[in-house]
């Protein structure tokens, strides 16, 4: 795979999707964005990844938001239309493998909904996160008005969004917003280790799991619950889960296979 915009590394089932626009702290344009969407379109079938991390390239910013520089260039109806079209946070709330946003620096507006929008976030010590879009008269519009609230609850999300403030990584932690901070020379080695450990279960289940999961953000709880038996039967006719009984009864290492 060849882009413009990303670099695209494969080790041991993991894909690691770099953003890599560092003189621009990896803002997110019109190109970032049609080249995420076909770079997680490609590996989506593919059996051998496992697990996908994203990241910023450099040492600066994971991403520090939509490229402002085509705000300016942009009417109203443009905007809408780029909106209306295909987006990457929805993909990849829904995509159907586990991925994991790497958070090396920046992060902010699309930056932000772009890590909110992974399964799980880790950032670097030194990582700022914010939704800067009020002070340029806007307001997020890559689902952080949906998403900030949901892992941090509405009072600070109103804060962080009404504001503008950026926070550190460990606050970010503290609040819910990012799931482990690492130091800043252990974050690669730390999340290949988490991915290499999600990566050696089954694919199978760890796609129910994730539906599950994602299920219990938009439904009621009985609904969630009866989704959620039946997910489990189809992992339960998994070959994957006769293979993970029988290793755990015999004493060994599974081995999965995605059948
Ligand atoms: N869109 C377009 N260009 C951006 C950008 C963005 N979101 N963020 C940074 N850049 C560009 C800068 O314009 C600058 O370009 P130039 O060298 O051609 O002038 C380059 O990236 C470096 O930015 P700079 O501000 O000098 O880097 P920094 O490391 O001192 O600061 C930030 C980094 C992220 C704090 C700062 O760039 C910033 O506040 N960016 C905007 C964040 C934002 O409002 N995001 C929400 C957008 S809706």
């Amino acid at each position: 795979m060849q882009f413009e915009t990303l670099r695209i590394e494969v080790a041991d089932g993991i894909v690691w999707v770099t953003i890599d626009r560092p003189g621009k702290r990896n803002a997110l344009n019109a190109r970032v964005r049609s080249e995420l969407l076909a770079a997680f379109d490609e590996l989506r079938d593919r059996d051998e990844v496992r697990v996908v991390v994203i990241t910023g390239s450099g040492d600066r910013a994971f991403v520090a938001g939509a490229d402002i520089a085509e705000f300016a260039e942009r009417s109203p109806l443009e905007q809408r239309a780029t909106m209306q079209g295909r987006r990457i946070f929805e993909e990849l709330a829904s995509y159907p493998k586990p991925v994991i946003a790497m958070i090396n620096g920046y992060a902010l507006g699309g930056g932000c909904e772009l890590a909110m929008a992974c399964d799980i976030r880790v950032a670097a010590r030194s990582a700022k996160l914010g939704q800067p879009e009020i002070r340029l008269g806007l307001i997020p519009g890559g689902g952080g008005t949906q998403r900030l609230p949901r892992l941090v609850g509405p009072g600070r999300a109103m804060r962080m969004v009404l504001s503008g403030e950026l926070i550190d990584a460990v606050e970010a932690e503290r609040i819910g917003l990012v799931d482990s901070v690492f130091e800043d020379a252990e974050l690669r080695p730390r999340t290949a280790a988490l991915a290499r450990e999600i990566a050696e279960q089954s694919p199978i289940a760890l796609r129910l799991a994730k539906a599950a999961l994602r299920a219990a953000e938009e439904t009621a709880m009985s609904v969630g619950l009866a989704l959620e038996r039946e997910l489990f039967i189809t992992a339960f006719s998994s070959d994957d889960r006769r293979e993970g009984v029988a290793a755990f009864l015999e004493k060994r290492p599974a081995k999965f296979h995605a059948r």
